[in-house]
């Protein structure tokens, strides 16, 4: 079975330096034990603290900009995160998105990662689900768009993240269930290989949306290629269990 990923979303937590590290080091010290690969998204202010060597340990941003360098306050380009060892960057996160970041702008920034060998975790998911599936024509659009300037080649590079808006921190027992996760998982794919061909049948699918400890082995089960997790990541003692169950 191939090697599932498990990102760490971190968002804009902990408070200090001090308690980050001792997340990361509690992080390091059971990644080598389990077989998934596992990406640490911390703020960016952290990323320079982590230093380490390990083959199933990775950095990951949780934004870029889609410029290399030039007058822009208050951005990151991917060049700096690339020489950070940074290599995956989330993009597009539902959290940005409702901060006006729209698919043209997370097109732009899926290539600015791809030329820096930084692979994007692409994220997409409804707002809500309606009883007659229109949900399904919106999350096409959104796909379609988000990856227009991606090209048959560049698609085995990137990480599909299915998070459904309404299924992310909703203090536990919120996360969509299985089945929905393996149906929705179908229809991405889909939706991918009808645009791409035959490469997209590479692209890890993930999910994300409150995965937790308790819920681990149920959304495993729905063949996802991964997880996204963002609250549970926070704690190590949680997170471990959910690596572990994604190790399986
Ligand atoms: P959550 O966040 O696990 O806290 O729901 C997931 C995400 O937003 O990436």
């Amino acid at each position: 079975m191939a090697k599932k990923i498990v990102i760490a979303n971190w968002k804009m937590n902990p408070a200090s330096a001090k308690e980050a590290l001792d997340i990361f080091n509690a992080i390091k010290k059971f990644g080598g034990k389990y077989s998934a690969s596992i990406v640490v998204c911390p703020p960016f202010p952290f990323l320079s603290l982590f230093s380490f060597k390990a083959k199933n340990l990775f950095l990951g941003a949780q934004n870029l900009f889609y410029e290399k360098k030039g007058a822009f306050t208050g951005e990151v380009a991917s060049p700096m995160l690339a020489s950070l060892n940074v290599s995956y960057s989330l993009v597009g996160h539902s959290e940005r998105r409702k901060l006006g970041e729209t698919d043209d702008v997370v097109s732009r920034k899926i290539s600015s990662a791809l030329s820096e060998k930084i692979t994007p975790i692409v994220c997409v998911g409804e707002k809500e689900r309606d009883g007659e599936g229109i949900f399904f024509n919106y999350l096409k659009e959104q796909v379609l768009s988000s990856l227009k300037s991606i090209s048959k080649k560049q698609i085995s590079k990137i990480i599909v993240a299915y998070e459904p808006v309404w299924a992310i921190s909703t203090e536990g027992n919120g996360a969509m269930d299985s089945s929905a996760i393996y149906e929705t998982i179908i229809f991405l794919r889909k939706i991918l290989v009808d645009k791409y061909g035959k490469e997209a049948s590479k692209v890890k699918i993930i999910y994300g949306g409150s995965v937790n400890s308790k819920n681990i082995n149920s959304i495993f089960s729905s063949g996802v290629d991964g997880v996204l997790v963002g609250k549970d990541s926070l704690s190590p003692v949680n997170f471990e269990k959910i690596v572990k169950e994604m190790s399986a």
